[in-house]
């Protein structure tokens, strides 16, 4: 969800007023998804990396993050959304850390869409800890290295229940993945747009999902075996 402060600067407001208006445009998002019973929607919040910004910057949006929230989760609750977060968090405050629990819990029986909130992620750091479990298991001997496979590795990492994204939507103009889930975007859709991140709206999400209608998924394949396996 890129574009926030520039999104704020034209407007002359400082940059927390960017991010302000984004937790609307998550809303609208939110809302997109659950109208078209879309399964899954990730959204990269806070990356590893955002804690180089300046100290003002991360205290703002660690506090609107922790007030978004507080003032939605019963409204997602009551809308059957399940709330995941994924992300190291351990630099979080109690608070925060107590808050986001708190929310995985409230609605982890919830059966409409699951919202995924990647916080203080970062796909180098997902595969890494991944590595480090596989090696604690191989060290103790409950796993031979063997048994390492792409399959084995995948079950180590983030969000291993659930179908690696088909769409991935990077707003704010940049063309670049910027540490988001490295393992899971290998066949996923990548779809890139000038649109900054509070003026993201449904027409916006619906030309992405547009313009993913006329991709054809190969997987490696050729088209012509895909264009066979679908006419059977
Ligand atoms: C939001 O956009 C991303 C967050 C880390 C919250 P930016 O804050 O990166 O916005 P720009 O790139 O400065 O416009
Ligand atoms: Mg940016």
């Amino acid at each position: 969800m890129d574009g926030n402060g520039r999104w704020a600067r034209k407007r002359g407001l400082p940059r927390i007023a960017g991010h302000s208006a984004g937790v609307e445009a998550v809303r609208r998002a939110v809302e997109v998804c659950a109208r078209k019973g879309i399964e899954v929607l990730t959204l990269f919040a806070f990356s590893s990396e955002n804690w180089r910004r300046p100290k003002q910057e991360v205290g703002l949006l660690m506090e609107l993050f922790m007030t978004s929230l507080q003032q939605e989760v019963q409204e997602l609750r009551d809308n059957g959304v399940r709330l995941r977060f994924i992300g190291d968090r351990h630099a979080f405050s109690a608070q925060l850390q107590d808050s986001i629990d708190a929310a995985q819990r409230l609605t982890a029986a919830n059966q409409g869409l699951t919202l995924v909130v990647a916080v203080d992620y970062g796909g180098r750091w997902d595969i890494t800890e991944a590595i480090r479990k596989i090696a604690r298991h191989v060290a103790c001997g409950d796993v031979v290295p063997e048994e390492i496979t792409p399959e084995l590795v995948r079950s180590y990492i983030s969000l291993n229940d659930l179908p690696d994204p088909d769409l991935f939507i990077r707003t704010g103009g940049e063309r670049r993945i910027s540490n988001y889930l490295l393992w899971h975007l290998a066949y996923t859709e990548l779809y890139f747009t000038e649109c900054l991140w509070p003026d993201f709206g449904p027409q916006q999400f619906e030309a992405s999902l547009a313009w993913f209608c006329t991709r054809q998924r190969r997987f490696g394949q050729t088209s012509e075996q895909v264009e066979q396996s679908e006419g059977a």
